[in-house]
């Protein structure tokens, strides 16, 4: 098959691994990709958000079908004129991608779908925020509605922290409130072709910065699959309660839901509920979920985006875990410091069942001072925050854990950052 993956980030490197490491061989191009996605397939400059391009592209060169990786280009409707051209997409409509993109309209399909979630009040004013903590209480949970990249988020039980967040926000229209949800968080992701789902393996992302969950929140530092302490039933529980009645109620307003419905998921003292959905693959859980998959990907993706997958048993994972470790930029997330040369990448990947997925690499001029003036060369810099993810496998979380860490050791990368302590409680 003839497919076009857009994208940049160490999620998109993940899903053209596992569609090359398939038997059936497919013509894969990424755009624009990054320098680990351009060792393995044809790369293209395209701007992924702009759908005009998009589309010419994908008529033009005859792709069957379009993946689409990041959030950005799902609001901005990428995907709408690519399915008015008859190309198969996966990833929804700009409509149904605000499942994603307005916390507001979310919210509003949960209520409406009798999803599980927690208490909600939008403020618009400084005045309503104050109402509104107080009577919610600490800790509080202040959202901006919109995509903010992580930043819009903020968990605090200082009081005036929370004051201070929401007004920045309200600059940029009304901000949600949010009962705190207090128990262990899961990721679990569907496939959705608009009527029916198909779920993959749960997944746990470590989002802030630090060891022992200090820090900022950042897009996600690391990751591990399976979850081993989750109740029997829980996907099940989830495709019930959760995805299905979201599915459902999207398609019933004629917006139907088509591509990865990601359920962030809070498990509370009283029952599961969502703190989020995004519209995508999560990243960094799709590196450790997809290193685990078994059933080839491509026929998933497919199927999704042309309404078949009631024809279609569930996805089947290997027994094997899986953990990710990000390395970040010195200065992540505020301010990262990138064009710093990357070093090791071969090593960590002699290294037992362990893949090095690139988020934010390119290759670039070096240019080093010797004593006798100064040498330029080429090699592979960092160009953002999120910079790598190693990726290991084994037969249980120790073994994973070891394999990951030697891997990340043998990487260099000036000031880089990395959390040790992914999986270390499962580990034992
Ligand atoms: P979000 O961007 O909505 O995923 O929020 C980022 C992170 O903030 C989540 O992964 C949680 O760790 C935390 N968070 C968000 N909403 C809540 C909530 N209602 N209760 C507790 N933690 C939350
Ligand atoms: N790992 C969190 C996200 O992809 O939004």
């Amino acid at each position: 098959m003839k497919i076009l993956v857009l994208g940049s980030g160490a999620r998109e490197h993940a899903i053209i691994t596992s569609l090359l490491s398939e038997s059936e061989q497919h013509d894969i191009v990424a755009a624009p990709g990054n320098a680990g996605i351009a060792r393995q397939v044809r790369t293209v400059e395209l701007d992924p958000s702009d759908p005009i391009a998009v589309t010419e592209y994908a008529v033009d060169n005859r792709v069957e079908l379009v993946v689409i990786g990041p959030e950005a280009p799902l609001i901005a409707g990428v995907a709408d004129p690519l399915r008015e051209r008859g190309i198969a997409v996966f990833g929804p409509s700009k409509a149904a991608a605000q499942l994603e993109g307005s916390k507001t309209f979310a919210k509003r399909i949960m209520e409406a779908a009798g999803v599980p979630t927690g208490r909600a009040e939008l403020a618009g004013t400084i005045a309503e925020v104050e109402k509104t903590i107080d009577e919610f209480g600490a800790p509080y949970v202040i959202k901006a509605d919109g995509l903010a990249a992580g930043k819009g988020v903020l968990v605090t039980s200082d009081r005036a922290a929370a004051v201070d967040h929401a007004d920045y926000w309200l600059e940029h229209g009304p901000v949600l409130i949010e009962e705190f949800l207090d128990g262990p968080e899961v990721s679990l992701f569907l496939f959705s072709d608009g009527h029916d789902v198909l779920p993959l393996t749960p997944a746990q992302d470590f989002k802030r910065l630090l060891d022992g969950d200090g820090g900022p929140n950042t897009g996600g530092m690391g990751a591990y699959s399976p979850l081993p302490w989750l109740a029997e039933g829980f996907v099940d529980e989830v495709i019930d309660t959760v995805a299905l009645p979201t599915v459902r109620r999207l398609e019933s307003e004629g917006t139907p839901f088509i591509g990865l419905l990601y359920c962030g998921l809070v498990i509370t003292s009283k029952g599961v509920r969502v703190i989020e959905f995004n519209a995508r693959f999560g990243d960094p859980e799709t590196q450790v979920v997809l290193a685990r998959l078994v059933t080839p990907l491509s026929q998933l993706l497919f199927a999704s985006a042309t309404g078949g997958l009631a024809a279609l048993p569930r996805p089947e994972f290997a027994l094997d875990v899986a953990i990710t470790v990000v390395i970040a930029s010195e200065g992540y997330p505020e301010k990262s410091l990138t064009g710093r040369q990357i070093t090791g990448i071969e090593a960590a990947e002699a290294v037992p069942e362990v893949t090095v997925l690139h988020a934010a690499t390119d290759i670039a001029s070096l240019t080093d001072a010797v004593d006798a003036g100064t040498w330029t060369s080429v090699g592979l810099v960092a160009t953002g925050g999120r910079v790598l993810s190693v990726v290991a496998l084994g037969s249980d979380f120790a073994e994973a854990r070891e394999r990951v860490y030697e891997a990340v050791g043998k990487i260099g990368l000036e000031g880089s950052q990395h959390r040790t302590d992914i999986a270390a409680r499962v580990a034992g």
